[in-house]
């Protein structure tokens, strides 16, 4: 069965609100036979990382910055599967206060560095989601999803 793994930081209620968007995305019907495993940054492996198809991750932005606990799982899963994940189909949500570009810059690097392929355009929301924001995020999650299957 092919496992989307949504690696997430999700520090307060508006994050959590995209964190329950982008899993409601890949749980659709027609994405039924895929296993969404929501995982927080700082409890995910690098086992989980290996056993995924495709990664979706969520973070606010800090200090210009990803988060620490999305840090964190990078500096934990990086060298355990720089090898094996060559390719892995990857997205993108941040929440931020003002000015989220360092941390899309900073995990855009990553997985890069990693030659993980990103299947969709990163998403930044600012403030309160909207619902039209929240559309745009369970989108997200259909398409990363949908990428663990074709991989
Ligand atoms: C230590 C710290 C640093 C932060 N740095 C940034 C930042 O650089 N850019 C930004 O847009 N928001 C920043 N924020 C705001 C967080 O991204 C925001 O609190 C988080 O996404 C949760 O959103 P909420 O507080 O509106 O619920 C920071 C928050 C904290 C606690």
């Amino acid at each position: 069965m092919a496992r989307l793994l949504i690696v997430h930081h999700t520090p307060s209620p508006a994050v959590r609100q995209l964190l329950e968007a982008a899993v409601a995305g890949a749980r659709v019907p027609e994405l039924a036979d895929v296993d969404v495993q929501a995982e927080p940054a700082l409890s995910a492996t690098a086992s989980d990382v290996l056993a995924a198809d495709a990664i979706l991750m969520i973070t606010p932005a800090n200090i210009g910055y990803m988060s620490g606990a999305l840090k964190h799982f990078f500096d934990t899963i990086y060298y355990p599967c720089m090898d094996a994940t060559r390719g892995m189909p990857w997205g993108l949500v941040v929440h931020g206060n003002d000015d989220t570009a360092g941390a899309v810059s900073s995990v855009t690097k990553l997985a890069g560095a990693l030659t993980w392929r990103q299947v969709v355009q990163v998403v930044s929301v600012v403030g309160q989601p909207d619902s039209a924001t929240l559309d745009t995020v369970r989108d997200v999650g259909a398409t990363v999803c949908a990428a663990a299957v074709r991989t």
